[in-house]
């Protein structure tokens, strides 16, 4: 039986050599009522032990009538028109995602005034995230954080926190005992919220200045010329009082409406959006810290995403879709 197997593929190509129609050919060997299949129908005949080996024969052949049996699609040389005018398929590019286009330029902002970019855990303790930022256990202050606590054993530093605040890494850069500190950290921060303003996972960037001398005017300088690089030279900032228990006194800065020109609109209303907060460290802090009296320092805190979705010309009536993947979305940018 194996050999009259084998014979199809010598039979099928001797039809092929006189000029038989290959799809033809096809029905009657291949085809459910072909040979083929006419041979196969009788492996059931066999002794037990032959039939994987016929079987095995038979699948090989198979394989080779179908190879013979499929038209060739290729053009010879001669046939083939390539047309050199047309012009080439193009690539499709990635690029790199909106957040990360925002963190890199304002990383490169600060570097032009001489801040280094530092990075701190994103599960931190909770003596980082708000004892050594003045806001003992039990603090009401602490609920502005609206923290996600880690189900890990408490260590000497306190109970397990996703950081809720680039501030976290303020006592971490003062103990590293190097001054003066021009730090800027920009990381992912956790909160439970979420609206079109908010979402769980986020991003905040950590200016933090501790040297001899430093005063509010360094602070307004740094936070306009911040402005002014990112958002443009039109834009104003104002510092509007506020309290921040690591941070005394506290601000919280404003920027001129980017869509109304300051005029007041459905997105603003009165011409100022809030871009975050800032302040002098209170001596509390520094003192957690470990740093010398004798210095002073300035902080401020503000969202990525917020600062990123008051860009001049682009608006993103809800930050959750930066978040969502949408390739349509994120094509555009
Ligand atoms: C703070 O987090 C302070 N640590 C900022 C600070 C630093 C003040 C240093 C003083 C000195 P606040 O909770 O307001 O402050 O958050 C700052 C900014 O983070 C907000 O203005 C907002 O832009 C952004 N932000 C906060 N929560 C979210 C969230 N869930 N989703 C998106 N952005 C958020």
């Amino acid at each position: 039986m194996i050999e009259e197997i084998k014979k199809l593929i010598s039979q099928t190509k001797e039809e092929l050599k006189k000029g038989e129609d290959a799809a033809k050919l096809r029905i009657k060997y291949l085809g459910r009522k072909g040979r083929l299949a006419d041979l196969s129908s009788l492996i059931k005949n066999l002794p037990v032990a032959e039939r994987p080996i016929v079987g095995q024969v038979l699948n090989s052949v198979k394989l080779e009538l179908d190879k013979l049996l499929t038209p060739k699609t290729e053009l010879s040389p001669k046939q083939a028109v390539i047309d050199p005018t047309l012009p080439a398929m193009s690539l499709a590019v990635g690029h790199l995602h909106l957040i990360t286009q925002a963190i890199s330029k304002i990383e490169n902002i600060f570097a032009r005034l001489g801040f280094v970019r530092r990075s701190y855990p994103e599960v931190e303790w909770d003596w980082y995230a708000f004892e050594s930022l003045n806001m003992p256990s039990g603090h009401p202050a602490r609920d502005e954080w609206e923290t996600f606590f880690v189900d890990e054993k408490k260590g000497q530093k306190g109970e397990v926190v996703l950081t809720p605040h680039t501030s976290s890494g303020q006592v971490r850069e003062m103990e590293k005992g190097s001054l003066p500190i021009r730090m800027i950290n920009i990381a992912k921060c956790y909160r439970r919220q979420i609206d079109v303003s908010h979402t769980p996972m986020f991003h905040q960037f950590e200016g933090l200045v501790v040297d001899k001398g430093i005063n509010i005017g360094h602070l307004k300088y740094v936070l306009e010329y911040f402005a002014h690089s990112y958002f443009g030279v039109k834009r104003q900032i104002r510092l509007r009082p506020f309290h921040f228990k690591f941070t005394e006194p506290s601000f919280e800065i404003d920027v001129t409406c980017g869509v109304c020109g300051a005029k007041g609109c459905r997105l603003c209303k009165a011409g100022w959006l809030e871009l975050g907060g800032a302040g002098m460290v209170h001596p509390n802090v520094l003192r957690a810290g470990k740093i010398d009296p004798e210095y002073t320092g300035l902080a401020f805190g503000w969202g990525v995403e917020r600062v990123l979705s008051m860009s001049s010309g682009l608006k993103l009536p809800d930050i959750r879709s930066l978040y969502e993947n949408d390739i349509k979305f994120l094509e555009q940018f």
